[in-house]
C-alpha cells in the first residue's frame, strides 16, 4: 500500500513538474486538450487550409475568398483593416465553415498604425525600451480596434550595411540594443495577456540573417558562419521568443546556399529544439515559391515539401501548400505528422489570442482610439528622444526672443507623406505635422517665418529654387534646411549604392551656407547617409530619421530648445559608402588601426613595395567613420569619472558591480545615454573590439553629479566559442563606461 502511495505521489509530482515545464515553454494544458479535440475532427484539407495565409486589400467582400473561408481552405488573412469586413469574414469562418475556426487578421504595423512613430531605426536611437514598449502598445490599441490581431513586427535583423533599404525597419547594427528593443516591442504588442482584445501577436522577422544581404542589396545571399549567426544575428530572436513572441517569419535570403524558408537547421533544430518555440512559423511573402528561382526547389510541389519539412507552418501567398500538400501526403512524400504539428502550432496561437472566445471586433472602437491625444503625445516624445544631434557649434538651440526672422527651407520641410517613412499602410499624411506647420504654429507669433522650399522633392536636381532660397536666407537671421530621403527611398527593395544626399540637396545646403547666415541642417531619412560635406557647411546638424506623424512639432521644439536632444546613433555613419561595412563591434585584427597611418597623399612617389601603415584601413579614408555607434550630442555636456569595479577578479557565476559618477557639466538640464562596453581580450576565437552590454538614460540638472550603480552578470560575457558552446572563457577583459562607442578609458578586470 505504502509502495503504491509512493508511486502515485511520484506520478503526480512528475505530471505537475511536466505541466509546469510545458506551460513555461508556452504549452497550456487546457489549450492543448482543445487542440487535440479539434485536430481529431479536421480533414486533411481543413488542416492544409489552416496553413494558408491570404492577403486581401479590397474594401468589399470578395465571394471567392468568402467561399475559400467557408470551405476551410483559408486559415488567416492579412491586409483587411475595415472592421465591418473583418467581422464579416470572421462570421463566415465561425458560422459557415464546418468547424468554426476563427481567422487571424494580420497587418504590417511596423512603427505605429494611424499615429505613426519614428521608423524603428529612429526608435532604437532613443535607447529607451520603456518608450518603445508604450509606442507598441499604442500601435496595438489602434490596430486591434480594426480587428487586426497580428503584426509583422518587430524586425530583428541586425544590419551593418546602410545601403540596405530595410535597415530603416530594424534597430541597427548592435545585437544587444536590438534584443532589448525587440523585447520591448513584443511586450507592447502582446501586452500582459495576448487574449486581451487590444493585444496583437508579434511576429519576429526575418529569420534569419536577412540584414547581412551581400552588398546591401535586398533579397541577396548571405554568408554567415554558424558562430557569427549565433553570436550576432540570433540573440535578438531568442530574446524576443523568451519574451513570449507568438510567431516567427522566415527570411527571403539564402545563407550559405540554403534559403531560410527551407532551412531545417534554423527552423527545427534551433527554433524548436533548442529554443522550445511553441508558436507558429510563417513564410515571408511567396518565399516558399521563391525557392524555385533560388534554384533550391525544382517546382512548387518540391518547394512545399522542402518548406514543410524545414518547419514552415504557414504559407504566405505562395498558394503552394493548398495546391500541393494534399497530393504530397497522398503520395507518401510528406508525413501527415508534419502537417498536424504545423496546424497545432497555428491553432495554439489562435487559442492564445482568445479568438475562439472573442473573434469579433467592436466596429465603433476605432473612432475613439485613432490619434488619441495621448498617442500623439507619445509619438512626439519618441521623436524628441530619437533625434540625434550630430554637430553643433553653439548655434543650437535658437533663442526665440532673439531670432527675428527664420527661413525654413528644403524639400522635406513640408512633405507630410515623406516624413512618415517606410511601411505606413495606415498612416495618413493629412494628420502629419510637418516642420513648416509646427514652426509656424508654435513659434510664428514670436518669430517671422519665411518659407522657400529650394527643391520640390528630395531627388530634385533643378537649381532654380536654390537661388530663391539663398535670396530668402539673406533676409533671415538663421536658416533651417530640412533635407533627406523621400519615404520610398528606403524600406523593402529600396537599396542604394551611393549614400550622399539625393538630387541637389547638398548644393542647396552649400549655397545657403554661402549666404553667411547660420545654417541648421535637419535630415529626415530612413538610413545613415554620408554627410561630411553637409557637416562642413552647417552650423548644426540634427538627424531625425523619418519621424512620423509628430515629427514637425518635436523638431521645432528641439531647435528652439524647449526640448534637449538625447538620441544616440544605433548604427555607424560612414564617411563614404566605400567604407561599408563599417561597424563598431568588428573583430580584433592582427594589425589594428593605430591612428598614425600613412594616408594616400603622404606616400612618396616611386615608393618601394611596403605594407604601408601596416594596419587595417583605407589609404584614402582611414577607417574612422563619420559618426560612431552610440554617438549623439546634447545642449549640455556630461563627464564620466570614478569608474570603479567592486573587484578585479570574478568567477563565472559572479555579478560585476560597478559605480561611476556622471556629471552634467553644462548649463542646461539634459539626458545622457550612458553606455557600457566590454572587450574580451583573448578568446578561443577572435572577439569583437567592443560590445555593448548595458545602457541607461540618465537625466541630470546643470552641475548635478549622480553616482550610478550598475550590475553586470559575468554570464553576460558568454559567447559561442571554438567548440560552438556558449560559455564565458576565463581571461582578461576591458570595460568602458562612456557616452559613445569610441570614448572613455578601459578598466581592466579578469574572469577565472
Ligand atoms: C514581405 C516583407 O519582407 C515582410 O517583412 C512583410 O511582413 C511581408 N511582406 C508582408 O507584407
Amino acid at each position: 500500500m505504502i509502495q503504491l502511495k509512493k508511486i502515485f505521489l511520484i506520478l503526480v509530482c512528475t505530471s505537475v513538474m511536466w505541466s509546469c515545464a510545458q506551460e513555461k515553454n508556452g504549452f497550456d494544458r487546457e489549450i492543448e486538450r482543445k487542440i487535440d479535440r479539434l485536430v481529431k475532427k479536421m480533414t486533411l484539407e481543413e488542416k492544409i487550409g489552416q496553413m494558408n495565409l491570404i492577403s486581401f486589400f479590397n474594401s468589399n467582400i470578395d465571394q471567392q475568398l468568402a467561399d475559400g473561408i467557408r470551405n476551410g481552405q483559408v486559415g488567416s488573412l492579412i491586409n483587411v483593416v475595415d472592421p465591418a469586413l473583418v467581422n464579416e469574414y470572421q462570421r463566415i469562418a465561425i458560422e459557415e465553415s464546418r468547424l468554426g475556426i476563427p481567422l487571424i487578421i494580420g497587418r504590417d504595423v511596423i512603427h505605429g498604425f494611424k499615429t505613426v512613430f519614428p521608423i524603428p531605426l529612429g526608435l532604437a536611437a532613443t535607447f529607451n525600451p520603456g518608450l518603445i514598449e508604450q509606442g507598441a502598445r499604442v500601435a496595438a490599441i489602434e490596430a486591434t480596434s480594426t480587428g487586426v490581431r497580428w503584426t509583422f513586427s518587430p524586425m530583428l535583423d541586425i544590419s551593418r550595411d546602410p545601403r540596405w533599404g530595410r535597415i530603416a525597419e530594424g534597430f541597427g547594427e548592435d545585437t544587444y540594443l536590438t534584443s532589448v528593443m525587440g523585447m520591448a516591442m513584443v511586450r507592447g504588442y502582446q501586452g500582459d495577456d495576448p487574449a486581451d482584445p487590444t493585444a496583437m501577436a508579434a511576429c519576429v522577422k526575418h529569420f534569419a540573417g536577412y540584414g547581412a544581404a551581400e552588398g546591401g542589396r535586398d533579397y541577396n545571399s548571405t554568408f554567415i558562419p554558424e558562430r557569427v549567426l549565433r553570436n550576432v544575428y540570433l540573440p535578438p530572436f531568442i530574446a524576443a521568443i523568451q519574451e513570449g513572441a507568438l510567431t516567427v517569419m522566415t527570411s527571403f535570403n539564402d545563407n550559405d546556399g540554403i534559403p531560410s524558408t527551407g532551412n531545417r537547421f534554423l527552423l527545427r533544430d534551433i527554433l524548436r529544439d533548442e529554443w522550445d518555440f511553441t508558436g507558429f512559423v510563417v513564410s515571408d511573402w511567396t518565399s516558399i515559391y521563391e525557392m524555385i528561382p533560388h534554384g533550391f526547389a525544382s517546382d512548387a510541389s518540391h518547394a512545399s515539401q522542402l518548406a514543410l519539412e524545414a518547419g514552415v507552418d504557414m504559407d504566405m501567398m505562395s498558394f503552394t501548400y493548398v495546391s500541393h500538400l494534399g497530393e504530397l501526403a497522398a503520395e507518401g512524400k510528406i508525413s501527415e505528422k508534419w502537417i498536424d504539428q504545423a496546424v497545432r502550432n497555428i491553432l495554439r496561437v489562435k487559442f492564445k489570442l482568445g479568438l475562439f472566445d472573442n473573434p469579433y471586433v467592436d466596429e465603433q472602437m476605432h473612432k475613439q482610439v485613432f490619434y488619441a491625444p495621448e498617442h500623439l503625445e507619445l509619438a512626439r516624445k519618441s521623436v524628441v528622444e530619437s533625434a540625434v544631434l550630430l554637430s553643433n557649434d553653439g548655434t543650437l538651440p535658437l533663442d526665440a526672443s532673439k531670432t527675428k526672422t527664420l527661413l525654413i527651407t528644403g524639400p522635406m520641410a513640408d512633405a507630410p507623406y515623406e516624413q512618415l517613412g517606410t511601411w505606413i499602410f495606415d498612416g495618413e499624411e493629412q494628420r502629419t505635422v510637418t516642420p513648416l506647420t509646427a514652426f509656424r504654429q508654435l513659434y510664428g507669433n514670436a518669430v517671422r517665418i519665411l518659407y522657400e522650399p529650394g527643391l520640390a522633392f528630395s531627388r530634385d536636381k533643378n537649381p532654380a529654387g536654390i537661388r530663391k532660397a539663398v535670396a530668402a536666407a539673406r533676409k533671415a537671421d538663421a536658416v533651417i534646411v530640412i533635407v533627406g530621403e523621400e519615404s520610398i527611398l528606403s524600406g523593402e527593395a529600396h537599396c542604394l549604392a551611393d549614400l550622399n544626399l539625393q538630387g541637389a540637396q547638398s548644393e542647396l545646403i552649400a549655397s545657403l551656407a554661402s549666404s553667411g547666415k547660420p545654417v541648421i541642417t535637419v535630415v529626415m531619412a530612413g538610413r545613415p547617409l554620408t554627410l561630411s560635406r553637409e557637416k562642413e557647411c552647417s552650423n548644426a546638424l540634427l538627424f531625425a530619421f523619418h519621424p512620423g506623424t509628430m515629427g514637425g512639432t518635436a523638431i521645432a521644439d528641439l531647435i528652439f530648445g524647449k526640448e534637449v536632444p538625447s538620441g544616440k546613433l544605433p548604427v555607424t555613419f560612414p564617411v563614404s559608402s566605400g567604407q561599408i561595412p563599417v561597424y563598431y563591434n568588428h573583430n580584433r585584427t592582427g594589425r589594428p588601426f593605430l591612428g598614425n597611418e600613412t594616408f594616400i597623399d603622404d606616400i612618396p612617389l616611386k615608393a618601394g613595395q611596403t605594407s604601408l601603415g601596416n594596419t587595417s584601413f583605407y589609404l584614402d579614408q582611414g577607417i574612422a567613420p563619420q559618426f560612431p555607434f552610440g554617438f549623439g550630442l546634447s545642449y549640455t555636456s556630461f563627464a564620466y569619472t570614478n569608474i570603479h569595479l567592486d573587484k578585479v577578479l570574478y568567477g563565472k557565476k559572479d555579478t560585476i558591480s560597478l559605480t561611476f559618477d556622471l556629471t552634467n557639466t553644462g548649463k542646461r538640464s539634459g539626458t545622457e545615454v550612458a553606455q557600457l562596453y566590454v572587450c574580451d581580450k583573448t578568446g578561443s576565437v577572435t572577439r569583437p573590439v567592443k560590445e555593448l552590454k548595458k545602457f541607461e538614460r540618465i537625466t541630470l540638472e546643470p552641475g548635478e553629479t549622480r553616482t550610478v550603480m550598475w550590475t553586470l552578470p559575468v554570464n553576460d560575457l558568454a559567447f559561442w566559442n571554438l567548440q560552438m558552446e556558449k560559455v564565458v572563457e576565463p581571461g582578461q577583459f576591458d570595460l568602458w563606461v562612456a557616452g559613445d562607442s569610441v570614448s572613455g578609458d578601459p578598466v581592466l578586470f579578469e574572469v577565472y
